[in-house]
């Protein structure tokens, strides 16, 4: 991350105060982590957010099926996770059904079965956030991966159009 990036434009500031705790759904540094703040449950944006053009970040964020989370079986249940790491038969998924998620430590032996998950929505998609909003999380994203200081404009990130 640029250690020399200028001080945040507003669209900038605007955007990490909708990251850090937005009044819509739940702020997406519940999952992930940038600018210093966060838990990266998620992935790290910041590779994506530096080349994606700012409508596939939109459609991105109110994705309605994700690649990476997995239906986690075991004798006493299920769960939708995404994996953390894993080692050897040992392995630890942030289990997305509890807010903020919890670390769920589980072996090989303890798992029945492990699928994609068809049924999780990752929350952006089911909170309404207007044009405006989404131009100026994805003004936060560019600017804390790449310190851009360009300005999103809200028919960039409008689908309706
Ligand atoms: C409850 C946890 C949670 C919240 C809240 C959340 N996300 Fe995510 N996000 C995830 C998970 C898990 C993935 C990985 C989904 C996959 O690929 O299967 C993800 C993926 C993404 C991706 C795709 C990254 C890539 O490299 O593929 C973007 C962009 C993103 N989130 C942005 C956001 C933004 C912006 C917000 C807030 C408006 C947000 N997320 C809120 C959990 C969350």
């Amino acid at each position: 991350m640029a250690q020399d990036k200028r001080p945040a434009p507003a669209q900038a500031q605007r955007g990490r105060e909708l990251f850090v705790k937005s009044p819509k759904g739940i702020a997406c540094a519940t999952c992930h982590f940038l600018d210093g703040v966060g838990t990266a449950v998620g992935p790290d944006l910041s590779k994506f957010a530096s080349v994606a053009t700012p409508h596939s970040l939109v459609a991105t964020i109110k994705m309605t099926m994700t690649n990476e989370v997995q239906l986690v079986k075991t004798a006493d249940g299920k769960f939708p996770g995404i994996l953390k790491q894993k080692q050897g038969d040992d392995f630890e998924f942030w289990d997305l059904s509890k807010i903020p998620p919890v670390l769920q430590k589980l072996t090989a032996k303890q798992i029945t079965s492990m699928d994609r998950d068809t049924v999780w929505k990752h929350p952006p998609a089911l909170a309404d956030y207007n044009a405006q909003e989404l131009a100026d999380i994805i003004g936060f994203l560019r600017w804390a991966s790449t310190g851009s200081q360009k300005e999103i404009k809200a028919s960039e990130v409008d689908d309706s159009q």
